[in-house]
Protein backbone atom coordinates (compact mmCIF):
# COMPACT_ATOMS: atom_id res chain seq x y z
CA UNK A 1 0.00 0.00 0.00
CA UNK A 2 1.49 3.98 -0.97
CA UNK A 3 2.84 5.52 1.13
CA UNK A 4 1.20 8.51 3.02
CA UNK A 5 -1.19 10.25 5.68
CA UNK A 6 -3.01 13.41 6.49
CA UNK A 7 -1.78 16.40 6.56
CA UNK A 8 1.62 15.25 5.52
CA UNK A 9 2.71 18.26 4.22
CA UNK A 10 1.84 20.99 6.65
CA UNK A 11 4.42 23.55 4.95
CA UNK A 12 3.04 23.24 1.56
CA UNK A 13 -0.73 23.28 2.49
CA UNK A 14 -0.07 26.20 4.40
CA UNK A 15 1.35 27.89 1.74
CA UNK A 16 -1.44 27.17 -0.65
CA UNK A 17 -3.64 28.29 1.66
CA UNK A 18 -1.44 31.86 2.05
CA UNK A 19 -0.76 31.81 -1.86
CA UNK A 20 -2.80 29.63 -3.71
CA UNK A 21 -6.17 30.22 -2.05
CA UNK A 22 -6.47 33.85 -2.21
CA UNK A 23 -6.33 33.35 -6.29
CA UNK A 24 -9.31 31.07 -5.99
CA UNK A 25 -11.80 33.15 -3.87
CA UNK A 26 -13.05 35.23 -7.56
CA UNK A 27 -13.22 31.96 -9.63
CA UNK A 28 -16.44 30.43 -10.46
CA UNK A 29 -15.21 26.95 -10.87
CA UNK A 30 -12.01 25.98 -8.98
CA UNK A 31 -10.59 22.74 -10.10
CA UNK A 32 -7.54 20.98 -8.39
CA UNK A 33 -5.58 17.87 -9.61
CA UNK A 34 -3.74 15.63 -7.11
CA UNK A 35 -2.29 12.99 -8.95
CA UNK A 36 -0.73 10.35 -7.21
CA UNK A 37 -3.09 10.58 -4.57
CA UNK A 38 -2.65 7.13 -2.98
CA UNK A 39 -5.49 6.05 -0.72
CA UNK A 40 -6.74 9.60 -0.04
CA UNK A 41 -5.45 11.71 2.94
CA UNK A 42 -4.08 14.29 0.82
CA UNK A 43 -6.60 15.01 -1.56
CA UNK A 44 -8.80 14.90 1.62
CA UNK A 45 -6.42 17.01 3.79
CA UNK A 46 -6.34 20.50 0.79
CA UNK A 47 -10.19 19.64 0.99
CA UNK A 48 -9.82 20.49 4.63
CA UNK A 49 -7.63 23.26 4.57
CA UNK A 50 -9.59 25.06 1.70
CA UNK A 51 -12.77 24.79 3.79
CA UNK A 52 -11.52 26.20 6.93
CA UNK A 53 -10.35 28.91 5.05
CA UNK A 54 -13.42 29.75 2.28
CA UNK A 55 -17.26 30.38 3.30
CA UNK A 56 -19.64 27.12 2.26
CA UNK A 57 -20.82 29.30 -0.66
CA UNK A 58 -17.60 29.52 -2.55
CA UNK A 59 -16.08 26.13 -1.21
CA UNK A 60 -18.98 24.60 -2.90
CA UNK A 61 -17.25 25.71 -6.39
CA UNK A 62 -14.38 23.59 -5.45
CA UNK A 63 -13.49 20.30 -7.19
CA UNK A 64 -10.47 18.23 -7.25
CA UNK A 65 -9.88 15.35 -9.06
CA UNK A 66 -7.48 12.59 -7.05
CA UNK A 67 -5.90 9.85 -9.58
CA UNK A 68 -3.56 7.45 -9.26
CA UNK A 69 -2.32 4.39 -11.12
CA UNK A 70 -3.46 2.18 -8.02
CA UNK A 71 -1.86 -1.11 -8.36
CA UNK A 72 -4.11 -2.37 -5.90
CA UNK A 73 -7.08 -1.62 -7.10
CA UNK A 74 -8.52 -0.17 -4.00
CA UNK A 75 -7.95 3.20 -4.01
CA UNK A 76 -11.42 4.37 -5.43
CA UNK A 77 -13.76 2.44 -2.50
CA UNK A 78 -11.52 3.98 0.35
CA UNK A 79 -11.29 7.35 -1.35
CA UNK A 80 -15.52 7.22 -1.87
CA UNK A 81 -16.07 5.76 1.42
CA UNK A 82 -13.93 8.14 3.32
CA UNK A 83 -13.53 5.80 6.39
CA UNK A 84 -10.02 5.26 7.97
CA UNK A 85 -8.92 3.66 10.53
CA UNK A 86 -8.08 5.54 13.96
CA UNK A 87 -4.03 4.85 13.63
CA UNK A 88 -4.48 6.76 9.95
CA UNK A 89 -6.14 9.55 11.54
CA UNK A 90 -4.51 10.08 15.10
CA UNK A 91 -1.93 13.07 13.50
CA UNK A 92 -4.56 15.27 12.77
CA UNK A 93 -4.98 18.34 14.57
CA UNK A 94 -7.89 17.85 17.18
CA UNK A 95 -9.66 20.29 16.49
CA UNK A 96 -9.73 20.04 12.73
CA UNK A 97 -10.29 16.20 13.51
CA UNK A 98 -13.36 17.23 15.91
CA UNK A 99 -15.08 19.53 12.44
CA UNK A 100 -14.73 16.62 9.67
CA UNK A 101 -14.37 13.08 11.16
CA UNK A 102 -17.27 11.32 12.89
CA UNK A 103 -17.56 7.48 14.01
CA UNK A 104 -18.87 5.58 11.25
CA UNK A 105 -20.09 2.64 13.34
CA UNK A 106 -17.44 0.03 12.52
CA UNK A 107 -15.19 0.00 15.48
CA UNK A 108 -12.04 2.50 15.63
CA UNK A 109 -13.64 4.15 12.08
CA UNK A 110 -13.90 7.48 11.32
CA UNK A 111 -16.06 8.73 8.05
CA UNK A 112 -15.03 12.45 6.81
CA UNK A 113 -17.72 14.92 7.10
CA UNK A 114 -20.09 14.92 3.67
CA UNK A 115 -19.35 18.16 2.87
CA UNK A 116 -15.28 17.24 2.17
CA UNK A 117 -16.48 13.71 0.62
CA UNK A 118 -18.10 15.48 -2.29
CA UNK A 119 -15.80 17.78 -3.62
CA UNK A 120 -13.22 14.82 -3.95
CA UNK A 121 -13.48 12.38 -6.72
CA UNK A 122 -11.05 9.78 -7.82
CA UNK A 123 -10.28 7.92 -11.07
CA UNK A 124 -7.69 5.65 -12.12
CA UNK A 125 -4.92 7.11 -13.98
CA UNK A 126 -1.50 6.70 -15.03
CA UNK A 127 0.43 9.79 -15.50
CA UNK A 128 3.00 8.14 -18.47
CA UNK A 129 -0.08 8.11 -20.47
CA UNK A 130 0.57 12.03 -20.47
CA UNK A 131 -2.92 12.64 -21.06
CA UNK A 132 -4.23 15.24 -18.15
CA UNK A 133 -7.64 14.27 -16.61
CA UNK A 134 -8.92 18.02 -18.15
CA UNK A 135 -7.55 21.20 -18.28
CA UNK A 136 -8.00 24.49 -16.48
CA UNK A 137 -6.83 23.59 -13.03
CA UNK A 138 -6.63 26.07 -10.99
CA UNK A 139 -3.61 24.21 -9.02
CA UNK A 140 -2.09 20.40 -9.83
CA UNK A 141 -0.80 18.81 -6.89
CA UNK A 142 1.66 16.26 -7.56
CA UNK A 143 4.20 14.29 -4.30
CA UNK A 144 6.32 12.31 -3.84
CA UNK A 145 5.42 10.52 -7.00
CA UNK A 146 7.79 12.37 -9.97
CA UNK A 147 10.56 11.12 -8.19
CA UNK A 148 9.75 7.36 -9.21
CA UNK A 149 10.31 8.48 -12.79
CA UNK A 150 13.40 8.75 -15.04
CA UNK A 151 14.52 12.23 -15.75
CA UNK A 152 12.85 12.18 -19.30
CA UNK A 153 9.05 11.49 -18.09
CA UNK A 154 9.43 13.76 -15.30
CA UNK A 155 9.72 16.41 -17.73
CA UNK A 156 7.56 15.15 -20.05
CA UNK A 157 4.60 14.93 -17.31
CA UNK A 158 5.38 18.41 -15.92
CA UNK A 159 4.98 19.61 -19.70
CA UNK A 160 1.56 18.17 -19.41
CA UNK A 161 0.90 19.34 -16.19
CA UNK A 162 1.70 23.09 -17.32
CA UNK A 163 -0.70 22.75 -20.55
CA UNK A 164 -3.76 21.57 -17.74
CA UNK A 165 -3.25 24.47 -15.99
CA UNK A 166 -5.23 27.65 -16.98
CA UNK A 167 -3.49 30.80 -16.52
CA UNK A 168 -1.50 31.85 -13.74
CA UNK A 169 -2.20 28.23 -12.25
CA UNK A 170 -0.14 26.80 -9.55
CA UNK A 171 1.76 23.57 -9.77
CA UNK A 172 2.98 21.79 -6.10
CA UNK A 173 5.73 19.26 -5.08
CA UNK A 174 7.50 17.69 -2.71
CA UNK A 175 10.63 19.82 -1.48
CA UNK A 176 13.58 17.68 -2.57
CA UNK A 177 12.16 17.61 -6.09
CA UNK A 178 13.56 20.75 -8.25
CA UNK A 179 12.22 21.41 -11.59
CA UNK A 180 14.18 20.21 -14.16
CA UNK A 181 16.25 23.40 -15.38
CA UNK A 182 14.88 23.04 -19.47
CA UNK A 183 11.32 23.81 -18.08
CA UNK A 184 12.41 27.00 -16.10
CA UNK A 185 10.60 29.16 -18.62
CA UNK A 186 7.01 27.41 -17.88
CA UNK A 187 6.94 28.50 -13.95
CA UNK A 188 8.27 30.79 -11.45
CA UNK A 189 8.69 30.22 -7.66
CA UNK A 190 6.28 31.53 -5.77
CA UNK A 191 7.96 31.43 -2.42
CA UNK A 192 12.00 30.43 -1.94
CA UNK A 193 11.53 27.20 0.90
CA UNK A 194 8.59 25.46 -1.00
CA UNK A 195 8.07 23.89 -4.43
CA UNK A 196 5.07 25.69 -5.29
CA UNK A 197 5.27 27.54 -9.03
CA UNK A 198 2.88 29.38 -10.85
CA UNK A 199 2.86 29.21 -14.37
CA UNK A 200 3.81 32.05 -16.50
C1 LIG B 1 4.31 7.74 -1.99
S1 LIG B 1 2.70 7.79 -2.71
C2 LIG B 1 2.39 9.56 -2.56
C3 LIG B 1 1.01 9.84 -2.07
C4 LIG B 1 0.74 11.32 -1.81
N1 LIG B 1 0.89 12.11 -3.01
C5 LIG B 1 1.62 11.85 -0.72
O1 LIG B 1 2.60 12.57 -1.01
O2 LIG B 1 1.38 11.53 0.45
C6 LIG B 1 3.06 7.64 -4.45
C7 LIG B 1 1.82 7.36 -5.29
O3 LIG B 1 2.14 7.53 -6.68
C8 LIG B 1 1.38 6.59 -7.41
N2 LIG B 1 1.96 6.43 -8.76
C9 LIG B 1 3.13 5.82 -9.08
N3 LIG B 1 3.30 5.83 -10.43
C10 LIG B 1 2.22 6.46 -10.96
C11 LIG B 1 1.81 6.78 -12.29
N4 LIG B 1 2.56 6.44 -13.36
N5 LIG B 1 0.63 7.45 -12.46
C12 LIG B 1 -0.12 7.78 -11.40
N6 LIG B 1 0.20 7.50 -10.11
C13 LIG B 1 1.36 6.84 -9.89
C14 LIG B 1 1.47 5.33 -6.54
O4 LIG B 1 0.45 4.40 -6.85
C15 LIG B 1 1.33 5.91 -5.13
O5 LIG B 1 0.00 5.91 -4.69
Amino acid sequence: MAFTFFFRDMQTLETIRDHVLPTMRSRRYINIWDAGCAMGPEPYSIAIVLRENMGHMIFRNVKIYATDIDCSNLFGKIIGDGVYPGEQVKRIPKEIFARYFSPNGKPDHFIIAEEIRKCVEYQKHNLLTLKPVRNNFSLIVCKNVLLHFKEEERIEVIKMFHSSLSEGGFFATEQTQKMPEELNGLFKPVISNVQLFRKT
